[in-house]
């Protein structure tokens, strides 16, 4: 197991701190992530437009080359896949399930129901029922389109708050304390050749984490199938926190469901809050201060975000067993979200001067 880890911080320097001159000989010699881990769990990335679209050569080559799962960043929410009142455009969906077909990669579906990119008409919904028709309709319309086709599916995605409580949504509010029971029914439904997860962040934190075992009780109690709960893992570098990890993992597993790192980034970058909140919707003002690596990162901050990514492959590598995907939220950090979030245009780590890596075999 040792003999993995310079290959595990070889690998993932190469990808986190794309741009270097050394990409090219890098990409070479280091054994892929996907054959490194092929005993232990799949490996995922994030994919944008662009990328599902092939239309970053870059990011191309290095999704095929290094990972064996998929998930995309935003073309399968509710606001791009139905626009409009039942109105659903499955263009990139198609094109990525043809993609992930193709290249032999695990495609996991994100996701059904969310409070957050909601598609515009549903601001406007204020009746219940007609809650409840979008709801049915949504989850049944797509998740039986792309039954047998995708791996699996986040069905639900960040139902919880902090204190283990369910979310004050739309879908809480109109349709009661059963909607996450009720939406894994309708998927189970609509995609019985389908895995269907629970995802959110935070969920590793106990009090979320005993909210989300519940919740997973609770579906279970119903008689309905849940096959497993992603724990984002929109950690800091220097803040990962490894022993409420640990007990999740354990915790979860219990529940007889696989276990999954479905979003993991390590930022680099000072939090302007004190809570860890990976929430889209939470935003703040940028300052010089926020900022600090503008001109170029430090070695010694980039060496120890690899030393955080070993450690964290370590614990996941204790528990293979019980994890079944490790998922990177974007290919590299040059075009992770996390350079706008939750402060715009930051260097989280992409250099200000440049926006995309080269190609390495160009
Ligand atoms: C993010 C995407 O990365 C961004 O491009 C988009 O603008 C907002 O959403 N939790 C989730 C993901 O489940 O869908 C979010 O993705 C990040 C937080």
């Amino acid at each position: 197991m040792i003999k993995k880890f310079p290959f595990i911080i070889y690998a993932l320097t190469l990808l986190l701190a794309c741009c270097t001159d050394n990409q090219k000989a890098a990409a070479q010699t280091t054994a892929s992530l996907k054959e490194t881990f092929k005993n232990d769990f799949l490996i995922g990335t994030a994919m944008d437009a662009r990328q599902i679209e092939e239309k970053d050569t870059a990011a191309d080559r290095l999704i095929k080359q290094q990972f064996n799962a998929v998930t995309p960043e935003n073309i399968m929410k509710a606001e791009i896949i139905q626009p409009g009142w039942n109105t659903y455009n499955f263009d990139l969906a198609d094109k990525l399930v043809a993609y992930a077909q193709q290249n032999n990669m695990k495609l996991n579906a994100h996701n059904l129901i969310w409070h957050s990119q909601l598609p515009p008409f549903m601001h406007n919904v204020q009746d219940a029922d007609s809650v409840r028709q979008y709801f049915i309709n949504h989850i049944t319309t797509v998740a039986s389109r792309y039954d047998g086709k995708v791996y699996s599916w986040d069905v639900v995605n960040e139902a919880l708050n902090e204190d283990g409580t369910l979310r004050n949504s739309v879908f809480l509010q109109k349709l009661g304390d059963d909607y996450i029971v009720e939406a894994f029914r309708l998927a189970q439904k609509a995609a019985p050749h389908t895995k269907l997860y629970y995802n959110d962040y935070n969920i590793e934190q106990p009090k979320k984490r005993a909210g989300a075992i519940a919740l997973i009780k609770k579906i279970q109690a119903a008689g309905v199938r849940i096959d497993g709960v992603g724990i984002q893992g929109h950690w800091r570098a220097n803040n990962v926190p490894m022993e409420d990890i640990e007990e999740s993992i354990k915790e979860f597993a219990a529940l007889g469901i696989e276990v999954m790192f479905t979003e993991l980034d390590l930022g680099v970058l000072p939090n302007p809050w004190d809570n860890n909140t990976a929430d889209v919707s939470a935003t703040a003002t940028g300052s010089a201060k926020m900022n600090p690596y503008a001109n170029g990162l430090p070695d010694s901050v980039e060496h120890a975000q690899a030393k955080a990514y070993a450690d964290l492959f370590t614990l996941f590598l204790k528990y293979k067993k019980n994890i079944s995907r490790i998922t990177f939220w974007g290919v590299n950090d040059g075009q992770s979200w996390l350079n706008n979030w939750p402060v715009p245009g930051r260097a989280n780590y992409r250099e200000q001067r440049r926006n995309s890596c080269p190609d390495p075999a160009a």
